[in-house]
Order: C-alpha cells, then sequence, then structure tokens
C-alpha cells in the first residue's frame, strides 16, 4: 500500500513521529511535506496529498495539522476522497470497517503522540466491511457525481 502523507507546520513533529512509524512497517511513502515548523497553510499540503489519493496514484492518505480541522476540510473537497478525522482507536477502527476513509486526518495538538501512533496501525489494518456499508459510499458516490451534474447545469 503505497501512502501519500503531509502536515503544516503544527502537525510537523507528528509528522516525523509517523514517518518513522511508516518506514519501520515498511510501508511504501510520499512525503508532501511540510519540512519544517516554519508557519505554512494547510491548504497546500492537504491539496498535495488529497491529489496523490484522488488520482489512484497513492492508495491512501494520512494529513497532520493543529486540529484535524482544516486538513479534513480541505481533502473533503476531492473526488474519491473519504477523509476521517480520528482521536481514538473507535473512531480510526469504525472510519475503516464502515466508513471505508482512504484518508486519515490526525489533529496534532489534540492527541498524544503514542495515541497517534496506535491510531495510524489501527488505520491501517482495519479491513472495510462492505456489504451495506458499500451501498451507502456507492450513494456519497452518486451525491458526488450529482453535485457536479448540478454544477455544470447551474453554469451553462
Ligand atoms: C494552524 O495554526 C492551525 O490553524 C491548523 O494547524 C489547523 O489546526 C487548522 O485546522
Amino acid at each position: 500500500m503505497k501512502i501519500a502523507i503531509g502536515c503544516d507546520h503544527a502537525g510537523f513533529d507528528l509528522k516525523k513521529d509517523i514517518l518513522d512509524l511508516l518506514h519501520s512497517l515498511s510501508v511504501e511513502h510520499i512525503d508532501c511535506g511540510t519540512d519544517s515548523a516554519e508557519s505554512v497553510d494547510y491548504p497546500d499540503f492537504g491539496e498535495k496529498v488529497s491529489r496523490h489519493v484522488s488520482s489512484g496514484d497513492a492508495e491512501r492518505g494520512i494529513l497532520i495539522c493543529g486540529t484535524g480541522l482544516g486538513m479534513s476540510m480541505v481533502a473533503n473537497k476531492f473526488p474519491k476522497i473519504r477523509a476521517a478525522l480520528c482521536s481514538d482507536m473507535l473512531t480510526a477502527k469504525m472510519s475503516r470497517l464502515h466508513t471505508d476513509a482512504n484518508v486519515l486526518v490526525l489533529g496534532a495538538r489534540i492527541i498524544g503522540k503514542e495515541m497517534a501512533k496506535e491510531i495510524v496501525k489501527t488505520w491501517l489494518n482495519t479491513p472495510f466491511e462492505g456489504d451495506r456499508h458499500q451501498r451507502r459510499i456507492s450513494k456519497i458516490e452518486a451525491l458526488e457525481e450529482q453535485l457536479k451534474t448540478d454544477e455544470s447545469q447551474r453554469s451553462q
């Protein structure tokens, strides 16, 4: 599995820990930055990771900012992205089992480093349950298509 990972300045320290974890698990990854604690804008890095996942270039993504809120908002703008902000093991597990989240979002100012690492491990190792949950995800995808059609009709 190839993972695209990115953060803003608030998530920079935690990204280093998550990168170490990905290395130790031999998970292939693309580091989309940021590369220092200097202040940056989270949409720029949320976009980089989301483009990799939305295009299929990476199977999944991990985004980190201060609260996880801004990165979630950015990622969920992109087609085919289902980004989940997870702060505990249960949300990490359910984000995979029921909603097949392909982007994990972490709030570096909200959770500790050890919790973040456990969340990542759970999120990487939990499969999607499919079945009735696939039907619901198909409805999200149909809605995404419908909104695109609505938009293009409005602009004609
Ligand atoms: C940066 O100060 C902070 O606003 C950002 O990391 C994030 O928490 C936004 O949601």
